[in-house]
């Protein structure tokens, strides 16, 4: 793993001994690990392993019985219900369901929070809002309400949404499970562009492993809430290590 000068030689995130219960159900146990600046982590395991959980508590959205989060040399205690809201503001996360504002158009749901959070005019907001859906190919559907889109064009206004509050670390939770093949493509373009041309660092839950081998860096697979393994992408997908691992990639490629 290389190291982050510009954070003192510091993973530029680490993430450490997370665990997390709710009430009797332990569902996180002590995970942790780091992904370096502008590279891409791919995490899968069986559904109820926990995937979901650990990026809602790695987005501050959840509180934590232990664990501790660098971030571009921030320091972050998890189970600090305070210092959870820089957690909040220093990582956007992608939900598998969009959770786009169904009653404003495209351009103001990607405005909205970037004038409330990050204290922009209407009019910069606006601006960055019209670039960012360029980015995603979708200029022309500024003035649209999120139910006249495809799904895959829904996801990508959720991608732009996300990028728009410039998120030191973007996660995706499954961004492409409810979309049939060819959105599907659509929408892991828009990622595969932010990992190659943008260096944006990235959690993604995914279980495309075509996706995993040539966008990832980094991958692990996650089961009862605990590491099974993590590895280098390539190694990961083309020769885990692990049994465990070797059936559950079989079990997706025959699914
Ligand atoms: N708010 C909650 N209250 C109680 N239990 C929860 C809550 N959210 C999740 N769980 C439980 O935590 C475990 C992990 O759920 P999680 O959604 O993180 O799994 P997942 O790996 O994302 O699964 P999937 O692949 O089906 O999306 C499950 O047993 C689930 O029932
Ligand atoms: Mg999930």
């Amino acid at each position: 793993m290389t190291r982050d000068a510009e954070t003192g030689g510091q993973p530029y995130l680490a993430l450490r001994g997370l665990s997390k219960s709710f009430g009797a159900l332990g569902v996180l146990d002590d995970v942790s690990f780091e992904v370096a600046r502008g590279e891409a982590l791919v995490i899968c395991g069986p559904s109820g392993c926990g995937k979901s959980t650990l990026l809602r508590c790695l987005n501050g959205l959840e509180p934590v019985d232990r664990g501790r989060l660098t971030l571009d040399g921030h320091e972050i205690d998890l189970a600090d219900a305070r210092q959870r809201g820089s957690a909040r503001e220093g990582t956007g996360l992608v939900f598998q369901n969009f959770n786009l504002f169904p009653h404003m158009r495209v351009l103001e749901n990607l405005a909205l929070a970037p004038r409330r959070v990050r204290g922009l005019t209407r009019r910069q907001a606006q601006a960055e809002a019209g670039e960012l859906l360029e980015r995603v190919g979708l200029a022309e559907k500024a003035g649209a309400y999120p139910c006249e889109l495809s799904g895959g064009q829904r996801q990508r206004v959720a991608i732009a949404r996300a990028l728009a509050m410039r998120p030191k670390l973007l996660m995706f939770d499954e961004p492409t499970s409810a979309l049939d093949p060819e959105k599907k493509e659509e929408v892991l373009g828009v990622i595969r562009a932010l990992r190659e041309e943008d260096a944006v660092t990235m959690i993604v839950v995914t279980h495309e492993i075509g996706f995993g081998r040539n966008v990832a860096d980094r991958a692990i697979l996650l089961e009862d809430g605990r590491i099974v393994e993590q590895g280098p992408a390539k190694t990961f997908f083309e020769a885990p290590r692990e049994e465990r691992t070797q059936r559950f990639l079989k079990a997706i490629v025959n699914a």
